[in-house]
C-alpha cells in the first residue's frame, strides 16, 4: 500500500492545501494529512481546531486520514511506516526552504523519506494561510481564500481578540 503525508501548520487550511489533498489523494492509497504541534508558534488555532477544519473539508474523499504531530517529521514517519511526504509549491520562493527540508529529512532518515511536490494550482498560488489571517484581520473578504465554514472560524477568532 502506497502512503504518503502532507505535513504542515494548516493554520488555517486553505483552498491551496485543499487542493494538494485533493491532487495528492489520487496518487496515494493513503494520505495522512498531519498537523504539526509546534510549541515554539503561538497559532490562530489549536491543533485541535484545525484537525477538526480539516476532517470536515475532507469528509469526502476516503482514503483522506487527519493525524497531529510533534517533533520530528522522520520520527513520525518511521513510526507510521511512511516513505514519502507532499509538499506544496508555490513559487520560486517556497523553493529554497522546502529544498532544505526535503534534503534535511532525506539525510535524517537515510534515504527512507522522500519529498514528492505538487506545484500549487495558479489560482491558489497566492493564498498562503497569513495572507488569510492578514486580510481576515483587517476585515477584507476571505471568501476566496477558504471553504466558508473556515471563514466563520477564522473571523470569530478575530472578533474575539478584539472583545
Ligand atoms: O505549513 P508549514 O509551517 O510550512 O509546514 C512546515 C513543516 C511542518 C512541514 C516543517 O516545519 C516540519 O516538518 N516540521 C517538523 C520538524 C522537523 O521535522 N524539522 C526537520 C526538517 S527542517
Amino acid at each position: 500500500m502506497k502512503k504518503a503525508v502532507y505535513p504542515g501548520s494548516f493554520d488555517p487550511m486553505t483552498y491551496g492545501h485543499l487542493d494538494i489533498i485533493k491532487r495528492a489523494s489520487e496518487m496515494f492509497d493513503e494520505l495522512v494529512v498531519s498537523v504539526l504541534n509546534n510549541q515554539g508558534k503561538t497559532p490562530l488555532f489549536s491543533v485541535e481546531e484545525r484537525v477538526k477544519i480539516l476532517k470536515e473539508a475532507t469528509k469526502d474523499i476516503p482514503n483522506v486520514r487527519i493525524d497531529s504531530f510533534s517533533g520530528l517529521l522522520v520520527q513520525y514517519a518511521e513510526k507510521n511506516d511512511i516513505h514519502v511526504a507532499v509538499r506544496g509549491l508555490r513559487a520560486i520562493t517556497d523553493f529554497e526552504y522546502e529544498l532544505q527540508i526535503a534534503q534535511t529529512n532525506r539525510k535524517l532518515s537515510d534515504g527512507k523519506l522522500d519529498t514528492v511536490f505538487l506545484t500549487t494550482s495558479l489560482e491558489y498560488s497566492y493564498l498562503s494561510s497569513s495572507v488569510v489571517k492578514e486580510i481576515a484581520y483587517f476585515d477584507g473578504d476571505i471568501s476566496q481564500c477558504v471553504p466558508d465554514f473556515v471563514a466563520k472560524q477564522i473571523i470569530e477568532k478575530y472578533d474575539k481578540k478584539r472583545s
